[in-house]
C-alpha cells in the first residue's frame, strides 16, 4: 500500500511538473493582437514524456490494458494518465499505450494486450469499426471491454461506455452562436450572418452526435436565411474533417476564404474542437486582414492554448470536459466488471452501435468563454493560472 501511495505521489508530481512546467507553448502573455496561441510539438511531446506507456505486466495483480487514440492533443494525454493515476491507486496493474492515430498499431497494441493476459481493456479507439476483429478475439478470451469517449461500433464485444453527452455539446456550441449573434433578434429584423462548418472525423461516432446537436439548434435559421453558408457544405459527410487534423481545417479554412470570403467577411467559424479552432487562426493569420476583423470561432476541450486565446480575445468559446470525472466514471466501470460490481449508468437509449444499446454514463459538458474560465477552471482546480499564463 506504501509502495502504490509513493507511485501515486511520484506520478501526481510529474504530472504537475509537466503541467506547470509548459512555458513551451507560444507565448501568450505580451504577444500582439492578431497572434494566436496553438500547441507546441515540443511541448506535447514533453507532456506525453511524462506518461509511462512502456509497462510490462508482472505479478499477480488484475491487469487493465488502456488503449489511447493519440498524443497529438492535450486531453488524451489528461485522459490516459488520469486513468492511469486512478486505477494504479486502487492496486490494478496499467498496460497504458498511445497509437499515433494510426488505425494498424491501435489493433497490434491490444492485440498484444490481450496476449498478455489483461483482465480488462479500456479503449479510446481510432476508427472503432477497424477493431471488431480484434474486439471479437477479446470477447473469445473472456476479456470485459469498456468504451472509453469514444463508442466502439459493429460489435457485441462491449460491456459499458464512459463518455460526455456529445449531443448536448453540439447543442451548447449551437445555443452559444444563437445567443451570441442575436440570431432570433436577427431572424425577426431579416438580418443575415454568414457561417461555414469544421465537423469532427467520419469515422468517430462523437462526431456525429455533436453535428446533431449544433443543426438541431442552427438549422432553423440557415433555413429562413438568417445564416447564410456561401460554401453551400453544411451536410456533415461535406464538413467532416478526418482523424480530426488542425492542418486539414486550416486547408479548408484557406480555400474557403479564397472563394468565397476575400473581405474577411466570414462572421461564424462553426468549429468542433480546438485544434480546428487553431488551423482556423493560422488561416486567417495569413490573410492581414485589419485588427479586429475575425468570425466567432468555437471549439471543444478547453486545452489550455485554447483558453488563452479566448482570454486574449482570439477566440470565442471551448467546451470543457472535465476529463478527472470522466476517468473517475470509467475507473468504476472496471471495478465493477473486475469485482461483481454495479458501475452507475446515467443513459441506456442514446448509443446503440449497430449491434447493441451499450449501457452507458454520460458526463456533463460545460460552455467556456472569456466570462467563467476563471470561475470553472481556475477556481474549479482544473488549471493554475500560472499554467495558463505563464
Ligand atoms: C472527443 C473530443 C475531441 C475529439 C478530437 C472526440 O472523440 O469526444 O473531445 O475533441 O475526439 O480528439
Amino acid at each position: 500500500m506504501k509502495k502504490c501511495a509513493f507511485f501515486l505521489i511520484l506520478i501526481i508530481f510529474a504530472y504537475n511538473i509537466c503541467l506547470t512546467g509548459c512555458s513551451a507553448f507560444s507565448g501568450s502573455s505580451g504577444s500582439s493582437a492578431d497572434e494566436w496561441d496553438a500547441p507546441d510539438e515540443d511541448y506535447l511531446e514533453q507532456l506525453s514524456e511524462q506518461v509511462d506507456d512502456t509497462a510490462e505486466p508482472q505479478g499477480e495483480q488484475k491487469r487493465v490494458g488502456v488503449a489511447m487514440p493519440t498524443k497529438t492533443s492535450e486531453r488524451w494525454i489528461n485522459d490516459g494518465m488520469n486513468i492511469k493515476a486512478k486505477l494504479e491507486t486502487l492496486g490494478y496493474e496499467v498496460d497504458l499505450q498511445y497509437a499515433d492515430d494510426d488505425i494498424d498499431l491501435q489493433v497490434s497494441q491490444i492485440e498484444s494486450m490481450i496476449r498478455n493476459e489483461v483482465n480488462c481493456l479500456v479503449i479510446a479507439s481510432i476508427d472503432s469499426t477497424r477493431l471488431t476483429g480484434v474486439l471479437a478475439q477479446a470477447r473469445e478470451a473472456g476479456i470485459a471491454v469498456i468504451a472509453y469517449d469514444r463508442l466502439l461500433m459493429d460489435t457485441d464485444a462491449v460491456s459499458y461506455y464512459a463518455t460526455f453527452d456529445n449531443k448536448a455539446v453540439g447543442t451548447l456550441i449551437g445555443t452559444y452562436i444563437a445567443d451570441k449573434m442575436k440570431l432570433a433578434e436577427a431572424s425577426q429584423a431579416g438580418k443575415s450572418y454568414t457561417i461555414e462548418f469544421f465537423m469532427g472525423s467520419p469515422d468517430d461516432n462523437n462526431a456525429v452526435f455533436l453535428y446533431n446537436g449544433i443543426m438541431e439548434v442552427l438549422k432553423p435559421y440557415l433555413k429562413d436565411g438568417t445564416l447564410i453558408c456561401r460554401s453551400g457544405k453544411t451536410d456533415f459527410d461535406e464538413t467532416c474533417i478526418l482523424r480530426w487534423s488542425e492542418d486539414t481545417a486550416e486547408e479548408i479554412c484557406t480555400e474557403l476564404i479564397n472563394e468565397y470570403y476575400p473581405e474577411g467577411d466570414l462572421d461564424i467559424a462553426c468549429s468542433a474542437f480546438d485544434g480546428f479552432a487553431y488551423g482556423i487562426l493560422k488561416a486567417w493569420d495569413k490573410k492581414h486582414f485589419p485588427e479586429g476583423v475575425r468570425p466567432l470561432i468555437t471549439g471543444q476541450d478547453a486545452e489550455k492554448p485554447a483558453i488563452r486565446n479566448i482570454a486574449e480575445h482570439k477566440m470565442d468559446m471551448t467546451i470543457y470536459k472535465d476529463t478527472r470525472i470522466l476517468a473517475q466514471k470509467c475507473v468504476t466501470m472496471v471495478q465493477a466488471l473486475l469485482e461483481n460490481g454495479e458501475p452507475e449508468i446515467n443513459d441506456t437509449t442514446q448509443y446503440n452501435n449497430n449491434v447493441l444499446t451499450v449501457p452507458s454514463f454520460l458526463c456533463d459538458p460545460v460552455v467556456i468563454d472569456a466570462d467563467n474560465y476563471e470561475e470553472i477552471l481556475i477556481g474549479g482546480g482544473y488549471y493554475t493560472k500560472e499554467q495558463l499564463f505563464d
